[in-house]
Order: C-alpha cells, then sequence, then structure tokens
C-alpha cells in the first residue's frame, strides 16, 4: 500500500541527534526488519490475523508504526471479508489498537499520531469512497492514538506506563479495554501482565462508538435500569 507520508529526512537537526539519538530508520531498513517477522502479519492463509500485538519503545516519528499499520491494513478491504461498514470499520480499530508507540519527545509522539491517523484516512478514502465513516469512527481512532502512543521515558517510567490493551468482539463492533502497566514490580517488562493493583479495565464490553466518549473504565450500571448491561463512564 502507498504510504499517507514520504518517510523522508532521517534527521531532524543535528541537535537532536546529540540530544535524542534521533535519527529515524529509513523505508528499505524498516521493510527488511519487518520481512523478519513476516508470521506477525496477516497472509493469504491468515487474512484476519490483524490483532499481532506490535510496541515500539522508541517510535520517533513513526515510520514503523505505519509500516505495520500498513501491512495489517492490506488485508482490511471493504465489501470482501468485511461486508459492512461496521465490520470493515471495527477491522480497522482492531489493527490500529494492535499498535503501540513510546517517545521521550512530544514532538514525535504528536508526528506518529498524525502520520497513523493520515494513513487510517487514506485507507478509508480507498475503501469506502463516497460511503461515510459512521459518526463515532474517528473519536474511536483518536481515543486509541492517545491510549497507545504515548509520551513517557521508556526506561525510567516503565513502572508508570499504563498501556490499554483492546479485546474486540468482531461481530458486535465492541471492545472490552484492560490497562495494565509496562513493566511489573518484579521487574519484568510485561506487556499487558495483570498490574499489582489487580486488573483495571472495563466491566462490561463498549461499542467502538462510545470510545471518543469513555476514555475511563466503564463499570456495570448497577440502577434497576431494564437496559441490562448499559455503560456508565466512571474511574476504575
Ligand atoms: C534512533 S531514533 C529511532 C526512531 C524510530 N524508532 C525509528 O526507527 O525511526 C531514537 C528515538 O528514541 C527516542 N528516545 C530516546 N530516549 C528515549 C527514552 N528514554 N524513552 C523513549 N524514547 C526515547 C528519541 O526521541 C528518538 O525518537
Amino acid at each position: 500500500m502507498q504510504q499517507a507520508r514520504s518517510l523522508g529526512a532521517q534527521i531532524k537537526t543535528k541537535q537532536r541527534v546529540r540530544d535524542l539519538a534521533e535519527v529515524y530508520t529509513h523505508e528499505r531498513e524498516v521493510n527488511a526488519m519487518l520481512d523478519l517477522v513476516a508470521d506477525m502479519f496477516p497472509s493469504e492463509e491468515r487474512p484476519r490475523d490483524i490483532g499481532r500485538t506490535f510496541l515500539e519503545p522508541s517510535c520517533g516519528a513513526g515510520n514503523f508504526l505505519v509500516a505495520i499499520l500498513d501491512r495489517k491494513l492490506a488485508y482490511v478491504g471493504f465489501g470482501a471479508l468485511y461486508r459492512s461498514v461496521a465490520t470493515f470499520e471495527t477491522a480497522v480499530l482492531k489493527a490500529l489498537s494492535s499498535i503501540y508507540g513510546i517517545d521521550i519527545d512530544s514532538e514525535n509522539v504528536e508526528q506518529s499520531r498524525a502520520f497513523l491517523r493520515a494513513d487510517v484516512a487514506q485507507h478509508m478514502n480507498l475503501h469506502l469512497n463516497t460511503v461515510p465513516v459512521s459518526e463515532g469512527f474517528w473519536p474511536a481512532v483518536e481515543a486509541v492514538l492517545a491510549t497507545n502512543i504515548i509520551r513517557a521515558d521508556t526506561i525510567k517510567d516503565a513502572q508508570r506506563i499504563l498501556l490499554v490493551e483492546y479485546r474486540w468482539q468482531r461481530r458486535t463492533g465492541e471492545v472490552i479495554r484492560a490497562w495494565s502497566h509496562l513493566k511489573e514490580p518484579d521487574g519484568q517488562l510485561d506487556l499487558f501482565g495483570q498490574t499489582g493493583d489487580g486488573p483495571l479495565g472495563d466491566e462490561v464490553p463498549i461499542h467502538y462508538g462510545l470510545l471518543g466518549d469513555h476514555p475511563e473504565p466503564v463499570r456495570r450500571q448497577k440502577s434497576t435500569s431494564r437496559r441490562a448491561g448499559r455503560t456508565e463512564g466512571s474511574q476504575a
């Protein structure tokens, strides 16, 4: 797939190279490295295998993140495996939400988010053409980018970095999120282990159309409402 942005220059300034060791990886090397883990991506035999997790601990401007997303979205086509806008959008969000990036520099974080956002927009335009996306789709994209592409010092902040795992229910467009720290108290880097304080997450599935309005875990409503399973945004 054509990328939404040229990967461009590998350095911004000499000062940033000195301060951040910031030299972005060229597209050629990015692709060569991703070829080494080809089984992490969907294929003709496994076209639905779009949810394998990637974490880039110093993501820079997002060169790896977008190349990973492209390889996943190459198998998310509207009208073939995904026949409705809702199932198509769910698959795009599933692919996006399986990719995580951390960088110490806020400019890099914004660039990575923008790069991924533009990649998703290009994919939607290409596949949906004049069919509109649903109202909650872009807020959901923003919600995922906010949880998955974050500014932090991956080494010093590892026990404070909270990452959100998205567990999707393909047919309904619902998801259950689970929060956990990047590094657990025993010192192990543990993507999506349990936090020391016990699991933190949604008590009920939430439709992707509501993700933008519910950045915090949702709890099962305790009222006597007849609409069982309604969600309520709250700090867990
Ligand atoms: C060599 S660049 C690589 C960027 C990207 N991985 C790529 O291949 O294009 C290193 C990146 O690490 C980031 N960085 C440096 N120290 C970091 C730290 N302690 N935690 C998170 N990011 C860090 C810098 O801001 C810079 O973007």
